[in-house]
């Protein structure tokens, strides 16, 4: 079945994803494409409608990127956001000014409701602005739906060609019922039908995972994230045995964590899982380590040689396996922000093993969905929703030198924390909390005989992209009982505190 398409051309503004899952909300599939793709392009893709972003930049600059009037000709409905409505103007004869103040923050736009576009909305609504240029004068052929107190074409529509532009942001949270713009341009105007569903994606993938794979061999390295658990469990649904997963349990992980994963991919879903325990030989190349970098590094490189090892017993496969997904595909385009730390995922393994082409069945869905896949699979919860848990691990939560002993401590630590955290019920609103073993030792008392033990500080962060995120507010009294079952119930730990820091300035993991 060929889905029902939305283009959305990326101008280069800050929401693009955004945009692309509010209309993936509305049961439309969507796809973020550089603004200028070709005219043959978008024709064979044959979109139901056309989105162009916002951006940073001017119609009036040398660079500034445009696309042809081709595209306004195609009889494909086009919604301009922002900069994607100005150029729209510009490029069909209205004109665009330059303010001298940019106009910024949620404003009351006066709109024309009986614009399809505007279905259901009342005549004053509470958008987000964002923007210096402005649209003058519309083009011809097209007539105001919409102004705000310093913008006089804050919406334009020309219904004839189905053709629409908006100074606001819809795709934000601060637009009051943004999406209701999103969904009338998709159902009242590009006559989309929505039937674009989770359920729908999996039967799919799973038909053409079959078609593309026959009766070759793949092979998917399982970290127990949820991604690569996705994947893996949505190929061994296609070709069943044919899949081998290798699961490398470098003693890094979160206490039982590793016997789960088996029990899970072994039993639950009867998958060819290889799980390869390989602590011993981390923890000799780890030995001494304790500058962050470097332990990062030696991990890294250290996971790649035994997943080499163990994919060269295996042979060749036909298919390596991958849990790309799709802000892995729409960021790689973009220019690089400064590395703060070497991440290690399992990205490099390809030069590694032997293989003849890579299949990445998530490559088109937003973690969201991947979640929602997971759960239309039968993956259990707790692993659907799992926190993120960077690739080497407890390694980088332990500071200085890691040793058996020091896992072992923050291991137990970690998991009286997840479990008070679990049982305080705030597991799902807090989105990420851990243990750390820092290496400062103290002084205290226990009894009556002096200590010089450890200090196990706890992190727990609010945030939704993981860039930015603040301190979590917990309770005190559950932050009590976790201080008093960790220096109770773990040996060599005789302190616990609180991290109070936000990020920025502070990371979220300390290593
Ligand atoms: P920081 O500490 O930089 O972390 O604020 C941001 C988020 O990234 C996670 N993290 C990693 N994830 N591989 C990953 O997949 C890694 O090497 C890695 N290092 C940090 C971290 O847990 C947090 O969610």
């Amino acid at each position: 079945m060929k889905n029902e398409l939305i283009l959305i051309l990326d101008f280069g503004g800050q929401y693009n994803q955004l945009i692309a899952r509010r209309v993936r909300e509305c049961n439309v599939y969507s796809e973020i494409v550089p603004y200028n793709i070709s005219i043959n392009k978008i024709k064979e893709k044959n979109p139901k409608g056309i989105i162009f972003t916002g951006g940073p930049a001017s119609v009036f600059g040398k660079d500034a990127p445009k696309c042809t009037q081709e595209i306004f000709d195609l009889g494909i409905p086009v919604l301009g956001i922002c900069y994607g409505m100005q150029l729209m103007t510009y490029i069909l004869g209205g004109k665009v000014a330059k303010a001298n103040k940019r106009e910024y923050g949620t404003t009351d736009v006066k709109i024309d409701n009986s614009s399809p576009l505007f279905e259901g909305f009342n005549n004053v609504n509470g958008f987000l602005m964002s923007h210096t240029d402005y649209v003058d004068t519309v083009p011809e052929g097209f007539k105001n739906i919409g102004s705000t107190s310093s913008c006089p074409n804050a919406a334009m529509e020309n219904a004839e060609r189905k053709l629409y532009g908006i100074q606001f942001h819809p795709e934000v949270n601060h637009s009051i019922n943004g999406t209701k713009v999103i969904e009338n341009f998709l159902f009242n105007i590009c006559n989309c039908k929505g039937d674009w569903v989770i359920s729908s994606f999996v039967e799919d993938s799973i038909k053409m995972l079959k078609e593309k794979i026959g009766d070759k061999k793949a092979l998917c390295a399982l970290s127990g994230g949820v991604d690569s658990s996705v994947a893996a469990v949505l190929l061994s649904k296609a070709i069943g045995k044919n899949l081998t997963c290798i699961f490398l349990d470098h003693g890094l992980l979160r206490k039982n964590e590793g016997d789960e994963v088996e029990e899970i991919f072994k039993k639950q879903f009867d998958i060819n899982l290889i799980r390869v325990n390989c602590k011993d030989r981390f923890l000799n190349k780890l030995s001494g380590i304790t500058d962050p970098e470097q332990k990062r590094k030696i991990i890294g490189e250290e996971f790649i040689r035994v997943f080499e090892e163990e994919a060269k017993k295996i042979g060749t496969v036909d298919f390596l396996v991958q849990g790309t997904i799709y802000p892995d595909v729409i960021e790689s385009g973009l220019g690089k922000s400064s590395v703060i730390k070497s991440h290690h995922n399992v990205g490099g393994l390809p030069d590694y093993v032997d293989f003849k082409e890579i299949v990445e069945p998530l490559r088109d869905l937003f973690k969201d969905e991947v979640r929602k896949t997971g759960l239309e699979l039968g993956i259990p919860e707790n692993l659907v929703f799992r926190q993120p848990f960077p690739g080497p691990g407890l390694a980088i939560r332990i500071i200085g030198e890691i040793t058996d002993d020091k896992l072992n401590i923050l291991k137990n630590a970690d998991y009286i924390f997840r479990e008070e955290i679990a049982n305080a019920n705030l597991h799902k609103s807090i989105n990420q909390y851990f243990a750390v073993l820092t290496n400062l030792k103290s002084v205290g008392v226990m009894g009556d005989e002096r200590t010089y033990d450890y200090t196990i500080a706890l992190r727990a962060v609010e945030t939704t992209d993981f860039m930015t995120g603040t301190w979590s507010k917990i309770p005190y009294d559950i932050l009590e009982k976790v201080s008093s079952r960790i220096v109770n119930e773990v040996n060599h730990v005789n302190r616990v505190v609180y991290d109070i820091t936000s990020k920025p300035p502070a990371t979220i993991e300390w290593e």
